[in-house]
């Protein structure tokens, strides 16, 4: 018998990695050493995407080359812009972006001709062209042009093909700290899940597709969404204490709370928080922002849980007008940095990952004609 099974593998340490460390003694959430305060604060999502898949910062010429690069591989092959227009109207746009992936994983395979920075550079670049071009597609919009030139970043380009029109500057930096903050967090169920199929020596598109279907869920990247959806069931902060408090006494789970790892609060949610309310003063929107306030304090109060990082960013996305079903995908689009550094670095030192299970089920039992069995 196995002493110290733990359910759901909390607490176990399934491998090594340079990549970050989250909620460390003394060390709290670091990107390669960094502090993601520092990063949310001063760099940029390129400067962040470019940190982790290469391990220092770059040089202001790097930087700027490494823009370039993911500008030119923004381009939808015609296949893949046929298939997505193929996918219905009310597909959840993150099947669309697992079907996306390994779409261009037959169109462009990692066969022995692209180097795995070029795929996670594509894919990095492709994302967001990919889900904008569905989204807007079965808008009624036609197919848009995804390579426009004139918006350098990842950010600005995806709000810019979201309005139709170029973003403002407040807008454009509130999307990319989102982004910076769900870039990368160890070992989450998505990113072990792209390592457990790199260590099998599968291709980087299965990975990365892989950690697309794992992050779908509410538990994982799916809770932005529902956050949102409960957050806006309610039309005051009294309505919100009261249905928080009834939710809580049927023991329901209230989205955008509790972390595996932190259990003193996420750090990327005070960062997010300021971001969410900067931007409901600015769009007039109070009322949502001090609904959500009221639900932090009722959890705390209630239950000592803290708002992890998707309950603001729910809030921030809203107020940057961007529809609550594409908030996940949004997700994908940022964490797909630190699923390729941990996919480089599984396949650096690479050892299937096999665990074992302790069997539960019957003993030995003689094998039953199928005449005889009832
Ligand atoms: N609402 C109400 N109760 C909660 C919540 C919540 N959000 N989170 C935990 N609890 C309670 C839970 O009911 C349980 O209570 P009891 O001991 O009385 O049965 C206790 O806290 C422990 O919960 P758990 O689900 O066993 O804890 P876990 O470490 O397995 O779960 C979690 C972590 C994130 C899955 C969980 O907190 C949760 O389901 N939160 C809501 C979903 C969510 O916001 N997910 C995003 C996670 S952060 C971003 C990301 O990684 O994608």
């Amino acid at each position: 018998m196995t002493e110290s099974i733990k359910e759901g593998l909390e607490g176990i340490i399934a491998g090594k990695t340079a990549i970050s460390t989250v909620g460390k003694e003394g060390l709290d959430l670091t990107y390669r050493g960094y502090s993601i305060h520092d990063l949310a604060q001063n760099a940029t999502f390129e400067e962040v995407v470019f940190l982790l898949l290469y391990n220092r910062l770059p040089t202001r010429n790097q930087l700027s080359g490494f823009i370039d690069q993911l500008n030119s591989l923004r381009e939808l092959p015609a296949a893949l812009q046929s298939v997505l227009k193929l996918i219905p109207q009310d597909t959840n746009p993150m099947d669309v972006l697992r079907t996306g992936c390994s779409m261009l994983g037959t169109l462009e395979p990692e066969d022995g001709h692209r180097t795995q920075e070029h795929i996670a550079k594509r894919l990095l670049a492709i994302l967001p062209s990919m889900l904008l071009f569905w989204y807007q597609y079965h808008q009624g919009k036609g197919s848009i042009e995804t390579t426009s030139e004139s918006e350098k970043t990842i950010a600005s380009h995806l709000l810019h093909l979201l309005y139709g029109h170029p973003a403002t500057a407040d807008q454009i930096r509130a999307l990319d700290v989102a982004l910076i903050l769900h870039a990368e967090h160890e070992f989450n169920a998505s990113t072990f899940t792209c390592r457990v199929i790199t260590s099998t020596l599968s291709d980087f598109y299965s990975a990365i597709t892989g950690g697309i279907c794992a992050l779908r869920g509410p538990l994982h990247g799916g809770a932005d969404e529902a956050a949102m959806e409960q957050i806006s069931k309610f039309h005051s902060v009294e309505e919100a204490e009261e249905g928080i408090k009834a939710m809580l006494s049927k023991k329901e789970k209230v989205m955008g709370f509790g972390h595996r790892v932190y259990k003193y609060g996420d750090p990327r949610s005070e960062i997010i928080k300021q971001w969410a309310k900067n931007l409901s003063s600015k769009t007039g929107s109070q009322v949502l922002f001090s609904i959500a306030e009221k639900i932090e304090e009722v959890m705390f109060k209630e239950k000592h849980l803290y708002p992890n990082v998707d309950f603001y960013s729910a809030l921030t996305y809203h107020f940057l007008g961007i529809p609550t079903l594409l908030f996940t995908p949004l997700f994908v689009i940022s964490r797909t940095a630190g699923w390729c550094a941990h996919i480089f670095e599984q396949r650096a030192n690479n050892r299937l990952i096999r665990p074992i299970a302790e069997y539960v089920g019957p003993l030995p039992m003689p094998y039953i004609p199928i005449e005889q069995r009832t």
